[in-house]
Protein backbone atom coordinates (compact mmCIF):
# COMPACT_ATOMS: atom_id res chain seq x y z
CA UNK A 1 0.00 0.00 0.00
CA UNK A 2 1.13 3.39 -0.93
CA UNK A 3 0.30 6.06 1.37
CA UNK A 4 0.06 9.62 1.04
CA UNK A 5 -1.35 12.92 2.90
CA UNK A 6 -3.78 14.89 0.51
CA UNK A 7 -2.41 18.49 1.78
CA UNK A 8 -4.86 21.06 2.03
CA UNK A 9 -5.08 24.54 0.37
CA UNK A 10 -5.98 28.44 1.88
CA UNK A 11 -6.04 31.29 -0.26
CA UNK A 12 -3.78 33.86 0.70
CA UNK A 13 -5.47 36.33 -0.91
CA UNK A 14 -8.77 35.80 -3.64
CA UNK A 15 -9.94 38.54 -5.95
CA UNK A 16 -13.20 38.09 -7.86
CA UNK A 17 -12.58 40.43 -11.47
CA UNK A 18 -15.81 39.96 -13.31
CA UNK A 19 -18.12 37.17 -14.90
CA UNK A 20 -16.10 35.70 -18.21
CA UNK A 21 -18.74 34.87 -21.57
CA UNK A 22 -18.10 31.07 -20.03
CA UNK A 23 -20.01 31.59 -17.23
CA UNK A 24 -16.87 31.09 -14.72
CA UNK A 25 -15.35 34.23 -12.85
CA UNK A 26 -11.61 35.63 -13.64
CA UNK A 27 -10.18 35.21 -10.37
CA UNK A 28 -6.18 35.90 -9.58
CA UNK A 29 -5.35 34.34 -6.43
CA UNK A 30 -2.28 32.61 -4.52
CA UNK A 31 -2.68 29.75 -3.41
CA UNK A 32 -0.59 27.96 -0.04
CA UNK A 33 -0.67 23.89 0.70
CA UNK A 34 -0.59 23.44 4.54
CA UNK A 35 -0.37 20.75 6.73
CA UNK A 36 -3.71 19.77 7.41
CA UNK A 37 -4.25 16.63 5.37
CA UNK A 38 -6.89 13.92 4.35
CA UNK A 39 -5.09 10.53 4.62
CA UNK A 40 -5.19 8.38 1.06
CA UNK A 41 -4.22 4.68 0.45
CA UNK A 42 -3.53 2.81 -2.95
CA UNK A 43 -3.05 -0.54 -3.60
CA UNK A 44 -2.58 -1.17 -7.37
CA UNK A 45 -2.36 -4.89 -9.33
CA UNK A 46 -1.65 -4.68 -13.28
CA UNK A 47 -4.11 -7.27 -14.68
CA UNK A 48 -6.14 -7.44 -17.59
CA UNK A 49 -9.06 -5.95 -16.43
CA UNK A 50 -9.53 -2.83 -14.58
CA UNK A 51 -11.56 -2.01 -11.84
CA UNK A 52 -11.57 0.91 -9.11
CA UNK A 53 -12.91 1.04 -5.79
CA UNK A 54 -12.97 3.24 -3.00
CA UNK A 55 -13.52 2.72 0.50
CA UNK A 56 -13.96 6.27 1.86
CA UNK A 57 -14.56 5.25 5.31
CA UNK A 58 -18.69 5.61 4.96
CA UNK A 59 -19.07 9.22 3.59
CA UNK A 60 -20.66 8.18 1.11
CA UNK A 61 -20.05 11.33 -1.47
CA UNK A 62 -21.76 10.12 -4.57
CA UNK A 63 -20.00 11.05 -7.84
CA UNK A 64 -16.67 10.91 -6.01
CA UNK A 65 -13.89 13.12 -7.68
CA UNK A 66 -11.17 10.22 -6.71
CA UNK A 67 -12.72 7.51 -8.88
CA UNK A 68 -13.14 10.13 -11.69
CA UNK A 69 -9.69 11.12 -11.52
CA UNK A 70 -8.59 7.28 -11.54
CA UNK A 71 -10.88 6.60 -14.46
CA UNK A 72 -9.50 9.84 -16.39
CA UNK A 73 -5.56 9.15 -15.06
CA UNK A 74 -5.54 5.01 -16.43
CA UNK A 75 -7.82 6.00 -19.40
CA UNK A 76 -4.98 8.55 -20.21
CA UNK A 77 -1.90 6.10 -19.27
CA UNK A 78 -3.56 3.26 -20.62
CA UNK A 79 -2.75 0.94 -17.43
CA UNK A 80 -4.98 -1.27 -16.98
CA UNK A 81 -5.48 -3.01 -13.43
CA UNK A 82 -7.25 -3.27 -10.27
CA UNK A 83 -6.87 0.15 -8.29
CA UNK A 84 -8.05 0.17 -4.62
CA UNK A 85 -8.12 3.18 -2.37
CA UNK A 86 -8.56 4.06 1.00
CA UNK A 87 -9.75 7.89 2.30
CA UNK A 88 -9.67 9.01 5.62
CA UNK A 89 -10.95 12.98 5.39
CA UNK A 90 -9.77 15.06 7.99
CA UNK A 91 -9.90 18.05 5.66
CA UNK A 92 -13.59 19.68 6.32
CA UNK A 93 -15.74 19.83 3.46
CA UNK A 94 -17.47 23.43 2.28
CA UNK A 95 -15.02 24.59 3.99
CA UNK A 96 -12.56 26.42 0.82
CA UNK A 97 -9.64 24.44 1.92
CA UNK A 98 -9.78 22.71 -1.39
CA UNK A 99 -10.43 19.05 0.34
CA UNK A 100 -12.10 17.29 -2.66
CA UNK A 101 -10.00 18.82 -5.04
CA UNK A 102 -6.29 17.88 -3.15
CA UNK A 103 -7.86 13.92 -3.29
CA UNK A 104 -8.62 13.98 -6.64
CA UNK A 105 -5.49 15.76 -7.34
CA UNK A 106 -3.46 12.89 -5.21
CA UNK A 107 -5.05 10.48 -7.33
CA UNK A 108 -2.97 12.06 -10.55
CA UNK A 109 -0.19 12.71 -8.53
CA UNK A 110 0.39 9.30 -7.71
CA UNK A 111 -0.91 8.03 -11.27
CA UNK A 112 2.43 10.29 -12.75
CA UNK A 113 4.26 6.97 -12.18
CA UNK A 114 2.09 5.20 -14.61
CA UNK A 115 2.78 7.17 -17.43
CA UNK A 116 5.11 5.22 -19.87
CA UNK A 117 8.03 7.36 -21.38
CA UNK A 118 6.99 9.14 -24.82
CA UNK A 119 3.29 8.96 -23.58
CA UNK A 120 1.50 12.52 -23.76
CA UNK A 121 -0.53 12.97 -21.26
CA UNK A 122 -2.59 16.15 -20.33
CA UNK A 123 -2.16 16.17 -16.60
CA UNK A 124 -3.44 19.66 -16.43
CA UNK A 125 -6.14 19.35 -18.56
CA UNK A 126 -7.44 16.14 -17.12
CA UNK A 127 -6.94 17.96 -13.51
CA UNK A 128 -9.10 21.03 -14.61
CA UNK A 129 -11.44 18.84 -16.34
CA UNK A 130 -12.17 17.91 -12.13
CA UNK A 131 -12.50 21.18 -10.67
CA UNK A 132 -10.95 24.79 -10.98
CA UNK A 133 -8.67 24.05 -7.90
CA UNK A 134 -7.18 20.66 -8.67
CA UNK A 135 -4.40 21.76 -10.95
CA UNK A 136 -2.61 23.73 -8.06
CA UNK A 137 -2.37 20.20 -6.46
CA UNK A 138 0.02 18.90 -9.06
CA UNK A 139 2.52 21.53 -8.30
CA UNK A 140 1.36 22.29 -4.33
CA UNK A 141 3.48 25.19 -2.05
CA UNK A 142 3.09 28.47 -3.20
CA UNK A 143 1.06 29.91 -6.30
CA UNK A 144 -0.36 32.62 -8.56
CA UNK A 145 -3.63 31.34 -9.46
CA UNK A 146 -4.97 33.50 -12.47
CA UNK A 147 -8.29 32.60 -14.80
CA UNK A 148 -10.10 30.24 -13.40
CA UNK A 149 -7.30 29.57 -10.93
CA UNK A 150 -5.87 27.35 -13.84
CA UNK A 151 -3.01 29.20 -14.57
CA UNK A 152 -0.70 29.11 -12.24
CA UNK A 153 2.85 30.43 -11.27
CA UNK A 154 4.77 28.93 -8.71
CA UNK A 155 6.37 31.63 -6.31
CA UNK A 156 9.59 31.08 -3.96
CA UNK A 157 8.77 28.83 -0.66
CA UNK A 158 7.61 31.14 2.00
CA UNK A 159 9.34 31.22 5.28
CA UNK A 160 7.49 28.77 7.57
CA UNK A 161 4.50 30.12 9.63
CA UNK A 162 2.21 29.20 13.04
CA UNK A 163 -1.57 28.89 11.19
CA UNK A 164 -4.95 27.82 12.92
CA UNK A 165 -7.47 27.04 10.72
CA UNK A 166 -11.21 27.17 12.26
CA UNK A 167 -14.50 26.43 10.69
CA UNK A 168 -18.14 27.28 12.80
CA UNK A 169 -19.09 23.41 13.57
CA UNK A 170 -22.01 22.32 11.49
CA UNK A 171 -21.18 25.43 8.27
CA UNK A 172 -20.52 24.53 5.00
CA UNK A 173 -20.75 26.73 2.26
CA UNK A 174 -20.77 25.99 -1.05
CA UNK A 175 -18.66 27.35 -4.00
CA UNK A 176 -21.74 27.93 -6.70
CA UNK A 177 -24.04 29.70 -4.02
CA UNK A 178 -21.17 31.96 -2.62
CA UNK A 179 -20.53 33.19 -6.19
CA UNK A 180 -24.39 33.52 -6.48
CA UNK A 181 -23.87 35.83 -3.17
CA UNK A 182 -21.19 37.84 -4.51
CA UNK A 183 -23.35 38.35 -7.93
CA UNK A 184 -25.83 39.97 -5.71
CA UNK A 185 -23.42 42.48 -4.85
CA UNK A 186 -22.02 45.21 -7.46
CA UNK A 187 -18.90 43.67 -8.81
CA UNK A 188 -16.46 45.85 -10.10
CA UNK A 189 -16.11 46.83 -14.03
CA UNK A 190 -13.82 44.44 -16.54
CA UNK A 191 -10.75 45.92 -15.57
CA UNK A 192 -11.33 47.19 -11.75
CA UNK A 193 -7.73 48.62 -11.34
CA UNK A 194 -7.61 48.85 -7.86
CA UNK A 195 -8.28 45.36 -7.01
CA UNK A 196 -5.23 44.18 -9.43
CA UNK A 197 -3.24 47.03 -7.79
CA UNK A 198 -3.89 45.25 -4.58
CA UNK A 199 -3.14 42.00 -5.74
CA UNK A 200 -0.10 42.99 -7.48
CA UNK A 201 1.46 44.50 -4.41
CA UNK A 202 0.45 41.01 -2.38
CA UNK A 203 2.29 39.46 -5.64
CA UNK A 204 5.05 41.21 -5.36
CA UNK A 205 5.86 41.12 -1.78
CA UNK A 206 4.95 37.42 -1.36
CA UNK A 207 7.32 36.57 -4.50
CA UNK A 208 9.96 38.76 -2.87
CA UNK A 209 9.89 36.56 0.81
CA UNK A 210 8.51 39.69 2.24
CA UNK A 211 7.16 38.45 6.05
CA UNK A 212 3.66 38.79 6.82
CA UNK A 213 3.92 42.25 8.27
CA UNK A 214 4.55 43.52 4.82
CA UNK A 215 1.64 42.33 2.70
CA UNK A 216 -1.22 41.31 5.06
CA UNK A 217 -3.20 44.50 4.45
CA UNK A 218 -2.99 43.34 0.39
CA UNK A 219 -4.68 39.76 1.42
CA UNK A 220 -8.00 40.25 0.81
CA UNK A 221 -10.51 36.99 -0.02
CA UNK A 222 -13.25 39.15 -2.35
CA UNK A 223 -16.00 36.64 -0.34
CA UNK A 224 -15.77 37.30 2.88
CA UNK A 225 -18.41 40.49 2.81
CA UNK A 226 -20.87 37.65 1.12
CA UNK A 227 -20.43 34.95 2.57
CA UNK A 228 -19.96 36.83 6.18
CA UNK A 229 -23.24 38.32 5.63
CA UNK A 230 -25.24 34.73 5.60
CA UNK A 231 -23.17 33.45 8.44
CA UNK A 232 -22.36 35.94 10.93
CA UNK A 233 -20.46 33.44 13.16
CA UNK A 234 -17.60 33.89 10.84
CA UNK A 235 -16.93 37.85 11.47
CA UNK A 236 -16.77 37.02 15.29
CA UNK A 237 -14.02 34.41 14.46
CA UNK A 238 -12.12 36.26 12.43
CA UNK A 239 -12.21 39.33 15.10
CA UNK A 240 -11.41 36.36 17.67
CA UNK A 241 -8.25 35.33 15.30
CA UNK A 242 -7.61 39.34 15.13
CA UNK A 243 -7.47 39.87 18.86
CA UNK A 244 -5.51 36.94 19.87
CA UNK A 245 -2.63 38.06 17.85
CA UNK A 246 -3.18 37.21 14.24
CA UNK A 247 -0.94 39.14 12.15
CA UNK A 248 -3.18 38.14 9.29
CA UNK A 249 -6.68 36.53 9.70
CA UNK A 250 -9.08 35.86 6.37
CA UNK A 251 -11.12 33.04 5.17
CA UNK A 252 -9.55 31.11 2.55
CA UNK A 253 -11.70 29.98 -0.64
CA UNK A 254 -15.30 30.62 -0.68
CA UNK A 255 -15.14 29.31 3.21
CA UNK A 256 -16.56 28.66 5.52
CA UNK A 257 -13.03 28.36 7.39
CA UNK A 258 -10.72 30.75 8.23
CA UNK A 259 -6.79 30.66 8.85
CA UNK A 260 -4.53 32.92 11.15
CA UNK A 261 -1.17 33.49 10.55
CA UNK A 262 0.49 33.75 13.79
CA UNK A 263 4.32 34.68 14.62
CA UNK A 264 4.89 31.81 17.37
CA UNK A 265 3.22 28.23 18.20
CA UNK A 266 2.60 29.29 21.20
CA UNK A 267 0.65 31.98 19.84
CA UNK A 268 -1.19 29.62 17.79
CA UNK A 269 -1.80 27.50 20.64
CA UNK A 270 -3.39 29.87 22.77
CA UNK A 271 -5.63 31.44 19.75
CA UNK A 272 -6.88 27.58 19.02
CA UNK A 273 -7.68 27.13 23.04
CA UNK A 274 -9.87 31.09 23.15
CA UNK A 275 -11.58 29.81 19.83
CA UNK A 276 -12.44 26.19 20.87
CA UNK A 277 -16.05 26.75 22.25
CA UNK A 278 -16.99 28.97 18.54
CA UNK A 279 -15.24 26.84 16.30
CA UNK A 280 -13.52 23.66 14.73
CA UNK A 281 -9.63 24.30 14.96
CA UNK A 282 -6.74 22.79 13.73
CA UNK A 283 -2.92 23.82 14.34
CA UNK A 284 -1.66 23.85 10.65
CA UNK A 285 1.69 24.84 9.20
CA UNK A 286 3.11 25.76 5.46
CA UNK A 287 3.80 23.39 3.28
CA UNK A 288 6.62 24.25 0.81
CA UNK A 289 6.51 23.23 -2.74
CA UNK A 290 9.93 22.15 -2.12
CA UNK A 291 8.89 20.16 0.47
CA UNK A 292 5.34 18.85 -1.03
CA UNK A 293 7.28 17.81 -4.65
CA UNK A 294 9.74 15.86 -2.28
CA UNK A 295 7.51 13.74 -0.53
CA UNK A 296 5.28 13.15 -3.63
CA UNK A 297 8.59 11.78 -5.25
CA UNK A 298 9.24 9.54 -2.01
CA UNK A 299 5.45 8.13 -1.81
CA UNK A 300 5.92 7.05 -5.68
CA UNK A 301 9.34 6.18 -5.73
CA UNK A 302 7.83 2.51 -5.69
CA UNK A 303 5.13 2.77 -7.65
CA UNK A 304 5.83 0.64 -10.90
CA UNK A 305 3.14 1.01 -13.92
CA UNK A 306 3.93 -2.52 -14.74
CA UNK A 307 1.31 -0.73 -17.58
CA UNK A 308 0.00 -3.54 -19.63
CA UNK A 309 -0.11 -2.55 -23.53
O1 LIG B 1 -14.50 24.23 -10.78
P1 LIG B 1 -15.29 23.95 -9.54
O2 LIG B 1 -16.06 22.67 -9.65
O3 LIG B 1 -14.51 24.10 -8.31
O4 LIG B 1 -16.38 25.14 -9.50
C1 LIG B 1 -17.59 25.02 -8.82
C2 LIG B 1 -18.53 26.13 -9.27
O5 LIG B 1 -18.05 27.40 -8.81
C3 LIG B 1 -18.67 26.30 -10.76
O6 LIG B 1 -19.64 25.48 -11.29
C4 LIG B 1 -19.06 27.76 -10.88
O7 LIG B 1 -20.41 27.93 -10.58
C5 LIG B 1 -18.28 28.41 -9.77
N1 LIG B 1 -16.98 28.97 -10.21
C6 LIG B 1 -16.96 30.18 -10.91
N2 LIG B 1 -15.76 30.71 -11.28
C7 LIG B 1 -14.59 30.08 -10.99
C8 LIG B 1 -14.60 28.85 -10.27
C9 LIG B 1 -15.82 28.34 -9.89
O8 LIG B 1 -18.02 30.76 -11.19
N3 LIG B 1 -13.44 30.64 -11.36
Amino acid sequence: MVRVQAWAKINLGLKVLYKRPDGYHELRTLFQTITLADEIGFVWSPGRRTRIELDDGGLGVGDNLMVRAADAMLAATGARGHLKMTLRKRIPMGAGLGGGSADAAAVLNWGRSLIRPGREVDLPGIALGLGADVPFFLLGGTALGLGRGEELYGLPDLPNAHLVVAMPRGVHVSTPAAFRALAREPLNSPLPSAKLEKFQALARSVAACRPVSEWKSYCENDFEAAVFLQVPVLQDIKDMLDRSGALCARMTGSGAALFGVFPTREKAGQAAKRLAGLAQVWPATLVSRRRYQAAWRRWTAGVTGNALR
